[in-house]
């Protein structure tokens, strides 16, 4: 794989991709941008139209992706498993490739008649359309006007390309062949946003060791901090993940470095500050470490046992003591008083940013693979709604992106 190609498909790994199937004789190339979706890392869920399934089965497409194909609306056993709302809300990015003349008169309509136009509704997902049809068809002022609305209202448009067609005429209409719609899928969560920009990143939770085989610690898995890293990267950053002890594969283009004492994590900090602009600090660190640390496994005795212990070094601190111009962030878990709570830590450790987040409730923050956030700076502040990681940890550097831009201008100016 050259350069370019293996850095398209790291911006796939994981992603959520609906692939939405219409009734275009492009359709059967469906099946080949299928393989390469998921070859890119991807996980791909087909909905076909009722006419999409006149030119190639859902038997195919599911063999490919390995799911089961959803094609009806009024479906109660879908509903049940995965229901329209649910699958709007599941996707990353939503294709449509082959998109019918028909289906993107659908689109401009607002027309939610069949499963697939009711998900491109109810979605906040982008929405990428890939046109393929007839020259006639495509140059009629009725498709022409219906694709300008939705780029207006902010599609994007994959193609088409011109030559020779299915009918046997030539022109514009064809559908773009599937690795460049993959390319174009892949360009489209490489923000640049944080193009060129150091960020150091911390994630996990830290262990305390109280003997040998003992240790303290918290139910932090790390996914927060691990899709920031991707979040980052996928936004262009070089980007430095300092990990406590998590069951996670490291993200494509960050460089990782394992601790696992928060004295560790300050030292890893310490030693990778150097040219840093941007710290995100979302590991969870112990506050509190056992005093001592028994040279051998502490024997049970009868009655209770007590534990002494002490602060641990306060990372986040450290770093804001001495900032200069690095653009800190920090995380904020509480179970009360989230915003009184996270202001409070905001001002003392003078922080340029804040995620708060809410913990110890039944959805979202520690061990869960979704949360809500409320990212709070001096002036003002946005709320994140209950979002799976990955999407939150988009929002979260688009946020960190626009706010590191206002502060590097207005120390500039
Ligand atoms: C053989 C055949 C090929 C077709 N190819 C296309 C095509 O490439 N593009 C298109 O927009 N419509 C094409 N159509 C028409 C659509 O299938 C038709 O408008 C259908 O209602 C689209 O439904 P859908 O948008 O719900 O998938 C074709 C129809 C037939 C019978």
């Amino acid at each position: 794989m050259t350069d370019s190609m293996s850095s398209l498909a790291s911006s796939l790994a994981n992603k959520r991709i609906l692939l939405g199937v219409t009734g275009s004789i492009a359709a059967y190339k469906s099946a080949e941008l299928v393989r390469r979706l998921s070859e890119a890392g991807a996980t791909v869920q087909v909905v076909m139209t009722e006419a999409a399934q006149a030119f190639v089965t859902p038997f195919t497409l599911q063999t490919l992706s390995g799911r089961a194909v959803h094609t009806a609306l009024m479906d109660a056993d879908a509903e049940a498993t995965m229901g329209h709302i649910e699958q709007a809300r599941w996707a990353d990015l939503i294709i449509v490739a082959p998109a019918s003349a028909n289906f993107i008169a659908k689109l401009v309509q607002g027309q939610a008649d069949d499963l697939l136009s009711a998900i491109c509704l109810a979605s906040e997902a982008p929405l990428a359309v890939a046109p393929a049809m007839n020259r006639q068809m495509w140059a009629h002022e009725a498709t022409q006007a219906n694709v300008a609305t939705l780029v207006e209202r902010g599609a994007k448009l994959f193609g088409p390309a011109a030559g020779e067609q299915a009918c046997g005429e030539v022109g514009p209409g064809r559908m773009l062949e599937p690795d460049q719609i993959v390319a174009m899928s892949a360009a489209l969560f490489d923000t640049g946003l944080l193009a060129g920009r150091r960020v150091l990143i911390t994630a996990g939770p830290t262990q305390e060791d109280i003997d040998p085989v003992r240790y303290i610690s918290n139910r932090s898995s790390g996914k927060m901090g691990f899709s920031i890293a991707t979040a980052a990267a996928e936004a262009g950053a070089q980007v430095t993940l300092v990990s406590g002890p998590v069951a996670l594969a490291t993200p494509e283009r960050v460089t990782r470095v394992d601790v696992r004492s928060a004295e560790e994590m300050l030292a890893a900090v310490a030693a990778n500050l150097d040219g840093q602009e941007i710290v995100i600090a979302a590991a969870a660190v112990a506050d509190y470490r056992p005093l001592q640390v028994a040279t051998h496994k502490i024997k049970k005795q009868a009655g209770s046992a007590q534990l002494s212990l002490e602060q641990t070094p306060d990372i986040l601190a450290t770093i804001a003591a001495d900032k200069g111009d690095l653009f800190v962030v920090g995380f904020a878990a509480e179970t009360e008083r989230l915003e009184e709570n996270a202001r409070l830590k905001l001002e003392k450790k003078s922080l340029d940013m804040i995620a708060a987040n809410r913990v110890g409730s039944e959805r979202g923050g520690f061990d869960s693979s979704e949360n809500a956030l409320k990212l709070l700076w001096q002036e003002g502040g946005v709320e994140l709604p209950m979002l799976p990681k990955e999407k939150l940890a988009r929002a979260l550097v688009q946020i960190v992106a626009e706010r590191f831009d206002a502060k590097d201008s207005t120390k500039n100016s």
